[in-house]
């Protein structure tokens, strides 16, 4: 049996991992759980899949769940966070918390030199070469469930030897694709995700396609690959999960169905498939493989992930935490759709490029930003 501990549980990727786990309890044991404030939630989850440990933001909801759950390791707050997060009871963690509050824990869990299944890219924007550096140092095993890049791992499956010529990472293109993106875009319209059902923030950030900026930087990290050789290809479809092509010209492409369950199945089973219930792809009602570029004039998020990873690490981070402040504020109707390009922009020219070394570093740089912001209201 492997243990399974979920930073996320309650979560859309969470949830889906319950449901990979659901199926194959003869396999896996969970064995942590952390959730922010869904208490209804954890607490059918901690009914159902009875863990060790579990976390949730607020003490108030700590002690109903201590109430109902004597014996449960329960833990909350900033220092619970920090003493879950240093637990090595486990074989394979899935870090699925959303935006930078995932890094310092993920950081930790990289440090005991276990498995980490990455969803939370945020991670790697924010901190990549310390983290790749960590679990090198530490012989950890990062493995990614963005369903892009385990598409990109598994095309690599074998490759160790032969250069990569170009990954092409594939975008859904998100709700505005074929459409003019205007200041009057409701949030309502830019949930609507055509392909994919997900978190609220990274469905904005797809409709943005700065997930799609995300996805490069973490793909430059978990592959070792220059960003110049990453590139951007729209695939309305979301059948084509990535592609990695070689010096020889081939080009080895992952397809299957749309279904978060298979990525996540693979990592916790790596490097072993899982079967399950998801309805097969028959290729022949795949009428459209149809590729396109972005345009970056009109997407300027994308525009502005490439040029922060140009700038340099600092550059990322300001961009992460920018994303992060006003798309919560775009969620909330606070500022409009276009707002979110603008103070993103304004952010990355007012902050100076620095060196950030420590996870310390990096966590108060993105403070800092996060200060600045609330300053100029935006
Ligand atoms: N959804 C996808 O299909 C998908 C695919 C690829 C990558 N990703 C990435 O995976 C990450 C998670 O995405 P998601 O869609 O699953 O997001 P989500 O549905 O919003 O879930 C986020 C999870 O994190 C918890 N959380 C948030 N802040 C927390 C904090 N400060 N302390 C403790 N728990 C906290 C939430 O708890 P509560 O809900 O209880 O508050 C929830 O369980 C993101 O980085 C996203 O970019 C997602």
């Amino acid at each position: 049996m492997k243990k399974i501990a979920i930073f996320g549980s309650t979560g859309s990727v969470g949830e889906n991992t319950l449901n990979v786990i659901r199926e194959n309890l003869d396999k896996f044991e969970i064995v942590t759980l952390v959730a922010g404030r869904n208490i209804e939630k954890l607490l059918k989850q901690i009914e159902e899949f009875k863990p060790k440990n579990v976390y949730i933001i607020d003490k108030e909801n700590a002690e109903k769940i201590r109430q109902k759950y004597d014996g449960l390791n329960i833990f909350y707050g900033k220092q619970g966070m920090e003493e879950i997060s240093k637990l090595t009871d486990f074989d394979v963690s899935i870090s699925a918390l959303v935006g930078i509050a995932g890094l310092r824990p993920t950081y930790n869990m990289i440090k005991s030199g276990k498995t980490v299944a990455l969803a939370n890219k945020e991670v790697l924007v924010a901190g990549g070469e310390l983290i790749m550096k960590t679990a090198r140092e530490k012989g950890a095993k990062l493995l990614t469930v963005d369903s892009e890049h385990s598409a990109i791992m598994q095309c690599l499956n074998g490759e160790e030897n032969n250069e990569i010529d170009k990954i092409l990472l594939t975008a859904s293109g998100g709700p505005f694709f074929d459409k003019e993106i205007t200041e009057n875009i409701t949030v309502e319209e830019a949930l609507n995700h055509p392909t994919w059902s997900m978190g609220k923030k990274i469905t904005i950030d797809s409709s943005t396609m700065m997930n799609k900026g995300f996805e490069v930087i973490e793909a430059k990290w978990l592959f070792d690959v220059n960003p110049d050789k990453i590139e951007v290809v729209v695939h309305r479809k979301s059948l084509v999960h990535s592609m990695v092509q070689f010096k020889d010209g081939t080009i080895m492409a992952n397809i299957g169905p749309k279904s978060m369950q298979i990525p996540i199945a693979y990592a916790l089973n790596y490097p072993n498939r899982l079967p399950n219930k998801i309805e097969k792809l028959n290729l022949f009602d795949v009428v459209d493989l149809k590729f396109e570029k972005p345009d970056l004039n009109k997407f300027k998020c994308l525009a502005l992930a490439y040029k922060a990873i140009k700038k340099g690490h600092s550059c990322q981070v300001v961009l992460n935490a920018a994303n992060e402040v006003l798309v919560e504020k775009f969620l909330n109707k606070e500022i409009k759709y276009t707002d979110i390009p603008k103070g993103i922009e304004k952010m990355m020219s007012y902050f100076d490029i620095r060196e950030l070394k420590t996870i310390d570093e990096i966590l108060e740089f993105d403070e800092e930003v996060r200060e600045k912001m609330r300053k100029e209201e935006m």
